[in-house]
């Protein structure tokens, strides 16, 4: 029977190429082309290593190498574009370079599969990505950071359950941001010590008889271990789902943070204004300034836990070690990526240029409401009322102010009087909204001198660093 040119990725055992169909259904290159930069570097590593083991000639090593640097020429230059016929970007560097150097380029393969090859590509894209979105999250902190010392004096409203709670130092609620991202880089460093080892020389599952030095490579393409089981090495996406997982965090925050904005830029809140530069019209309401950044990057977040999940289904039921299975990480991987980072950049250009706040608004609205009423029970717990009495007092005083339709700082002094007698003039100005926020001097309140404090902490901690355009 005429052997099918189509068979030629594969042994002798195979007669026939595969249905077109399901030639395009098996393909990655259409994706893991991505991968293109990082499986040069990882074959040049394991060619160098076998010549350095004399698993093969140092000649053919340099052959190797000076064939896979041209495959990167080409590629910079456009002229490397593998097709559906290749299956994936390793069978189609080393097809290219069997092309380019001829029968040595056979021996690029020896001790290698691709299972051990495909592991250590994605670990050195993701390591790299990790590093990147490390710097993302970082140009987002110092957004919010600038614009927190911008507004180290400024008040908003807090809340619980969106109800009116108590004022804030607006710098308070930023830094509260920045928080989460410290912990969200905190997370992906954790993350990275893990993405960075090397499962390279697993080969196929169970180790090569070929005399080769796992560690070499690994150090080489700066591994800081390796993956001590062959089997683990081969079939491990740990490292995926936990990349998926504070990527998804990464989005929750930014997803909070996103609502807050949409709240604050309506007409009901007005406590920010959009500026021209990252909101949109409506194509009907000529009135309308939209809010689309933060709504897409609120609506952008379930994608990034849909990966997370799509990750931990692909992964659960997989008998060791490699499963064609597996291919699936990359567009998950791929796809994640791109979003947390086009949602970060997206989020610190709002707060570069985007938005500004709007204090008069901002002190009106903490002006105009009871959530100075915790400060009143406060004033009598400081002089011998226990609070709960001083509680349920307070409630009273509330109650009667809202019937009448006035605030507390409206009620005159005998009224206070005849509710408590420990009740002086000095309480009009322990209530003022300024007050009740520098009264808060716990650790970690909101008082102006802790919230300056902390500022001035982050700032060391992040530095001030070139902003990104
Ligand atoms: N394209 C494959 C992947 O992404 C490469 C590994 C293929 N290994 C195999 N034994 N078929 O996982």
């Amino acid at each position: 029977m005429a052997v099918d040119s189509n068979a030629s990725t594969w042994s002798q055992r195979f007669d026939q190429g595969l249905n077109p169909a399901i030639e395009r259904f098996n393909a990655s290159i259409g994706f893991d082309i991505a991968l293109l930069q990082h499986d040069l570097d990882g074959s040049v590593a394991h060619a160098r290593m076998l010549g350095r083991c004399g698993v093969i000639g140092s000649d053919e090593a340099d052959a190797i190498i000076a064939g896979l640097e041209a495959i990167r020429s080409e590629a910079a230059a456009g002229s490397f574009n593998p097709g559906l016929e290749d299956e994936d970007v390793h069978f189609a560097v080393e097809r290219r370079l069997i092309a380019l150097i001829g029968p040595v380029g056979k021996k690029l393969h020896t001790g290698r599969s691709r299972n051990d090859q495909v592991g250590t590509d994605v670990r050195l894209w993701l390591r790299q990505q990790i590093d990147a979105i490390d710097g993302d999250l970082q140009r987002f902190e110092r957004a919010l950071l600038d614009q927190a010392e911008r507004h180290a004096d400024t008040l908003i409203p807090g809340y619980t359950h969106l109800q009116r709670a108590q004022p804030l130092c607006l710098a308070h609620h930023l830094l509260a941001y920045v928080e989460m991202a410290e912990r969200d880089r905190a997370r992906l460093a954790d993350v990275r010590r893990r993405v960075n080892t090397c499962p390279l020389g697993a080969a196929a599952l169970a180790g090569t008889p070929v005399p080769i030095d796992r560690r070499a490579t690994a150090a080489e393409l700066g591994f800081e271990q390796i993956y001590a089981n062959s089997l683990d090495a081969v079939s491990d996406r740990d490292f995926a789902v936990e990349f998926m997982a504070a990527a998804s965090l990464i989005q929750v925050h930014l997803s909070r943070l996103s609502e807050e904005v949409i709240l604050w830029a309506s007409e009901e809140f007005g406590f920010v204004s959009l500026s021209d530069r990252c909101a949109t019209g409506s194509s009907l309401m000529p009135q309308k300034k939209n809010p689309d950044v933060p709504e897409l990057v609120r609506g952008k977040s379930g994608r990034v836990f849909g990966h997370l999940m799509g990750l931990l289904t692909m992964i659960k039921g997989l008998p060791l070690a490699y499963n064609k299975d597996f291919q699936e990480d990359k567009e998950a991987l791929f796809d994640g990526v791109r979003t947390v980072r086009d949602c970060l950049e997206a989020m610190a250009i709002l707060f570069e240029e985007g938005l500004e706040f709007r204090p008069q608004r901002l002190e009106q609205a903490v002006a105009g409401d009871y959530s100075n009423a915790t400060d009143v029970a406060d004033y009598l717990v400081a002089r011998g009322v226990p609070f709960r009495e001083a509680y349920q007092l307070v409630g009273g005083l509330i109650k009667t102010a809202a019937a009448e339709g006035v605030l507390l700082l409206d009620l005159p002094l005998e009224r206070w009087q005849q509710l408590h007698p420990a009740f002086a003039a000095d309480v009009f100005a322990a209530i003022a909204p300024r007050q009740v926020v520098a009264a808060r001097r716990s650790e970690g309140g909101t008082g102006f001198a802790q919230v300056r404090q902390q500022l001035q902490q982050m700032r060391e901690r992040l530095g001030r660093g070139a902003q990104a355009p």
